[in-house]
């Protein structure tokens, strides 16, 4: 079992990665970040992720998170990032400029994995545990006795409250308060909806709730306005969450 694995986390303005420590769960060099190609095509992307091992000089494991569905190292969905990748095997891909074919998985997956190894979810793990993470989309990872079911996009569900129908994400995550210059009341009150749909679909005993709002000073602007039945938590590693996860699914 390898000590120290390459993260890295495709997201859609910025690719980030370091060198993480397994058993700490924390970075051990300053995150490289470099600014997303556009167009975010498959080869773009990869000449990227070629570029920020070589900036570590990294010879181990790698893990690769990004926002679709990733089963067996092809991507499935890209509803966030450049069409080119459904269809790919970005496994095969990334093995072209990395030391050795990597890991790659959904990139709320790999949060989730960071946080119920180190974050938030580590004093949460019997039972089922939720993480939602809140940003440009909304991801999410869903655990059974910290064991991951994979790929749930859940972000992606129908659901009708009294003033939305149609895809969850387009309703209530963190982008559309920016959007729709939404108050942090009235987007919790999205927010809330959305969590109230997901709870009777799966009844977990724990939700996380991750992305920028889970910041604690954020936190305490937003989290009192949201109840749930479930043990509501923010997720307690932030920017860093689908680097480490990243890392730990290569484990
Ligand atoms: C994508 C998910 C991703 C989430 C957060 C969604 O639009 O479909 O795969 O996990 O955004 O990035």
């Amino acid at each position: 079992m390898a000590s120290k694995v390459l993260g890295i986390d495709i997201g859609g303005t910025g690719i980030k990665g370091a060198p993480v420590h397994l058993k700490r769960g924390e970075l051990i060099a300053d995150r490289h970040r470099i600014p997303t190609p556009q167009p975010a095509t498959p080869e773009a992307v990869a000449e990227v992720v070629g570029a920020i091992a070589k900036h570590f000089d990294w010879k181990g494991p790698v893990g690769c998170a990004l926002p679709g569905v990733v089963r067996h190292g092809t991507v499935y969905t890209a509803a966030n990032i450049d069409k080119g990748w459904v269809g790919t095997n970005a496994k095969k891909l990334l093995r072209k400029v990395l030391p050795e074919p990597p890991v790659v998985l959904n990139d709320a997956d790999a949060a989730g994995l960071a946080e119920v190894r180190y974050g938030a979810g580590r004093r949460h793990r019997r039972g089922s545990l939720l993480l939602l993470t809140f940003g440009t989309g909304i991801g999410s990872a869903l655990f059974h006795d910290g064991d991951l079911v994979p790929n749930t996009e859940l972000g992606h569900l129908h659901f009708l409250s009294g003033r939305h129908s149609g895809i969850a994400e387009h309703y209530a995550a963190a982008r559309q308060r920016e959007d729709d210059a939404l108050s942090w009341e009235a987007w919790a009150d999205r927010v809330q909806a959305y969590l109230d749909y997901v709870e009777e679909l799966l009844n977990p005993d724990t939700i996380l709730i991750g992305g920028g709002v889970s910041k604690l000073k954020r936190w305490s602007q937003f989290g009192h306005h949201l109840s749930t039945r479930a043990k509501l938590l923010p997720a307690e590693l932030q920017n860093n969450a689908g680097i480490v996860g990243a890392a730990a699914a290569a484990d």
